[in-house]
């Protein structure tokens, strides 16, 4: 693989501390949909994805659950596992922070950064939050119904004191501020940008990256009863899975630096702030983007497990099926905003543009060249200049959808994609095939080709989002060279090409009854 240009894409690694749900799920899905796209498009992908399995929230749900910490793990990164299969995810790995090898990369950036003269010994005093997994300030706390302390994000503290390493955080300000200054684009969207610079503009604090009041975590080298902080622990996975601290092994070489880390709004501080500074205090080149993508809420509300409004993903798999489910989660919002999901949206959306767009699109043209062009894909005449357009528009929208995906603007990929669903629509019903049977059967034959051919290549464009669908509708074409060079001209379908009775590929769903979650 010489020579392909190498892309390398990235989920946060989820806590074992509960099942997964649909937070998870659409993280790793943009991931998805981007490693897919980049490897149409020619692209060496290495796409990781994992479970974050050390710390103190983990230490006590394995307790609370009556278990050791290791046999917990196992159990529910499993679930992980088997959701990246449900949701059809094509990761090529999946790390987990309790392999040996994550142990030896993380400790061997440790004594990289200690080495540097990064790290020093003292003790910590102050609020933690076991759920976040994050300490705060006093002046970063909020007052909770109780008059209880909590953490800006609701979350209960608790108040620590105990020995701890520190790293100087507090030397990296300007350096941030400049990264952010020379590369407006390292967070994305903007808005968090903006947010983020504020954030260390108002003074960096060195950090606290050891603990010793428990145990399930990686040791700090050289110093009994201290364990890291899981957050360092966490964030190194991303250099272990390329083979880290090797930095001459094939993978490092090739995937270093990460092209993109997606991650959710509420770690977007670990992302954007702590681990830019660990990797240029250790000396090593820095991911090119962080996306920080926004929050689902269900009908309205927060999703809480103690509101028992979870939506698990294969609940929507089940009522909706795996693509149609895939497809709403990034088409109906724009990637970074929060969403509302609604079973109403959901039903609205994928009818309109799956059921009666693409798919009605297709099952009309199938249809149409199976009974009048005797099963079988007809040649087509001179194009005229609308045949022309039609193709032409959907050949220029691969680039368009580059630009998008380039920027993580997976709504207006899928929009690009669907305007030219839409231009096939508007051209089959002025082109009326249908009557030109009786009256030029050789322009009916032209049509027919023409919209196939259309077909072909929105279809194409579309495998990201939607692969299981997509590859039946393809086959039922007989394409069977589908990479992003296949577009335009180049893939062109063979006239004579046997088209059987189609088969429709995109369910329509009915409207749930009113007040029906
Ligand atoms: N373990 C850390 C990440 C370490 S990465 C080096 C962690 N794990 S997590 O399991 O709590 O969350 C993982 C992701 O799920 C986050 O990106 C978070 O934003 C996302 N989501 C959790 N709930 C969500 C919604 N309701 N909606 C969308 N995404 C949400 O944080």
């Amino acid at each position: 693989m010489t020579g392909c240009p190498s892309y390398y894409v990235t989920t946060p690694i989820y806590y074992v501390n509960d099942k997964p749900h649909i937070g998870h799920a659409y993280t790793t899905l943009a991931a998805d949909v981007l490693a897919r796209f980049k490897r149409l498009d020619g692209y060496d992908v290495m796409f990781l994805t994992g479970t974050d399995e050390h710390g103190q929230k983990i230490e006590r749900s394995a307790e609370k659950a009556g278990i050791d910490p290791q046999t917990f793990c196992d159990q529910v990164s499993a679930h992980f596992k088997d959701l990246a299969e449900a949701m059809n995810f094509s990761n090529d790995q999946f790390i987990r922070t309790t392999e040996d090898r994550h142990k030896k990369a993380v400790q061997h950036l440790w004594k990289a950064l200690e080495d540097k003269g990064f790290i020093y010994e003292d003790s910590y005093a102050g609020w933690y939050s076991v759920r976040d997994e994050a300490f705060y300030a006093e002046s970063e706390l909020i007052d909770g119904e109780g008059g209880e302390k909590l953490a800006p994000t609701g979350a209960p503290v608790e108040w620590v004191e105990e020995p701890s390493f520190f790293f100087k955080l507090s030397a990296f300000e300007e350096k941030l501020l400049t990264l952010y200054d020379n590369d407006p684009d390292f967070v994305l969207p903007k808005s968090r940008l903006n947010e983020v610079r504020s954030f260390v503009a108002g003074g960096l604090e060195d950090l606290s990256i050891s603990r010793t009041t428990f145990k399930w975590g990686v040791p700090v080298p050289g110093k009994d009863g201290h364990i890291m902080y899981v957050w360092i622990d966490a964030l190194a996975n991303y250099l272990t899975a390329v083979g880290y601290p090797d930095v001459d092994a094939e993978a490092y070489k090739k995937f270093w630096p990460a092209n993109v880390h997606i991650v959710g709004k509420d770690i977007l501080r670990f992302h954007a702030v702590y681990w830019p500074a660990f990797l240029m205090a250790a000396d090593l080149p820095l991911p090119k983007r962080i996306f920080a993508h926004g929050w689902w809420t269900n009908e309205g509300q927060k999703i809480s497990k103690s509101l028992g409004n979870v939506i698990d993903p294969y609940d929507l798999v089940e009522s909706y099926g795996l693509d149609a489910t895939r497809f709403f989660m990034l088409r109906e919002v724009p990637f970074g905003n929060d969403g509302d999901f609604s079973r109403k949206s959901f039903v609205l959306r994928c009818n309109a543009d799956l059921a009666n767009g693409l798919g009605n699109l297709s099952q009309r043209t199938l249809s149409m060249i199976h009974k009048n062009c005797d099963e079988k894909l007809p040649a087509p005449l001179d194009f005229s200049k609308e045949d022309n357009d039609l193709l032409s528009n959907i050949e220029g929208t691969l680039e368009v959808v580059r630009g998008h995906m380039d920027r993580q603007a997976f709504h207006l990929a899928l929009d690009a994609i669907w305007t030219q669903a839409s231009a096939a629509d508007t051209y089959i019903s002025v082109q009326e095939p249908w009557k030109l049977k009786k009256t030029d059967p050789e322009r009916m034959n032209t049509v027919l080709y023409v919209l196939a051919e259309a077909i072909r290549q929105i279809a194409i464009l579309a495998q990201p989002i939607m692969p299981a669908s997509v590859d039946k509708l393809l086959s039922q074409l007989g394409v069977t060279e589908r990479g992003f060079d296949q577009i335009g001209a180049a893939g062109r379908l063979q006239p004579g090409q046997a088209i059987p009775k189609p088969e429709g590929v995109f369910p329509r769903f009915e409207l749930p009854e009113e007040g029906e979650a």
